[in-house]
């Protein structure tokens, strides 16, 4: 479903700022691979999120989606194979409109963008079975403005729309790391449900090791622009904290202290 093929990306070149943020990354998912992905700060996690959306074209190397090369298609062009959040519970919806108005128009992405001639009883229905898988009770909220939800709320409502219309890829880029740790972990759990409800294939960028260890059925770490370790099936079931310190810790020769990935 996704193969990246040494793709390099190297930002601000000849300046005192310039940076390579990826360094020759290959990565290849099966249909239905749920990967999650740790590294320290800095390690180009993002980056390589942003390479497969085409936020900017990479330097060098490739990148298919299902099939598609998609090395050279700006970013509009490959929103349609993408569903992605990020972590901050203001973006990916709309504060101003109701629960099912953002859906609507999340669910009506590539047909005529307007809510003219209305939300009919069965657009209705509809939204209020997938709002249930949830399970935060926004089923029975639909004419509720967006912005009056909790932080949880609205990132789950922002999941919900950015897989409304099967993506053949679902980007996920630390989009429980702003909420408390209940709320990540309910949310997390509809993370879940919605994966495999829908077969999607899905890349979860996380900073807290248990959470990567207890989702997905692969886990990939980065560093220095690279994945340096790369598990799945029951190996991965049998990870603990403790393995995945210690594959740090030889990549970044201990020097990792003040890591994010480490103080969660
Ligand atoms: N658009 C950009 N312009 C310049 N530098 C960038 C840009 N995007 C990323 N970088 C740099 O590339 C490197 C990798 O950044 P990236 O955001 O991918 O890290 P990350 O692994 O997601 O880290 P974090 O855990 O802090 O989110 C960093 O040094 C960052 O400053
Ligand atoms: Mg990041």
């Amino acid at each position: 479903m996704l193969n990246i093929k040494e793709i390099s990306k190297t930002f601000n070149v000849g300046t005192v700022n310039e940076k390579t943020a990826l360094n020759g990354l290959s990565l290849h998912l099966e249909d239905g691979d749920f990967v999650t992905v740790i590294g320290g700060n800095g390690a180009g996690k993002s980056t390589m999120l942003n390479a497969v959306a085409g936020v900017w074209p990479v330097d060098e190397g490739r990148i298919e989606i299902d099939g598609i090369n998609v090395t050279r298609l700006p970013e509009f062009k490959r929103a349609r194979y993408l569903g992605r959040v990020f972590q901050d519970p203001m973006t990916g919806t709309a504060a101003s409109m109701q629960i099912e108005e953002n859906m609507a128009l999340a669910s009506r992405r590539g047909a005529l963008r307007t809510l003219r001639p209305g939300i009919t009883h069965k657009e209705r229905t509809l939204f209020q079975e997938q709002l249930r898988i949830l399970d935060l009770g926004l089923e029975d909220r639909l004419t509720s403005k967006v912005g009056l939800l909790s932080g949880g709320q609205r990132q789950a409502l922002t999941l919900l729309m950015a897989t409304l219309k099967k993506p053949k890829l679902l980007l996920l880029d630390e989009h429980t790391a702003a909420l408390d740790p209940k709320t990540a972990a309910k949310v997390l759990d509809a993370t879940d449900r919605i994966i495999a409800k829908d077969h999607l294939t899905a890349i979860m960028i996380t900073h807290n090791m248990k959470d990567a260890i207890a989702h997905g059925n692969r886990l990939v770490m980065m560093y220095e622009g690279r994945i340096i370790y790369d598990v799945a099936g029951e190996e991965k079931k049998k990870l603990k904290v403790s393995d995945l310190l210690e594959k740090f810790e030889q990549a970044s020769g201990g020097n990792f202290a003040n890591d994010r990935m480490m103080l969660s």
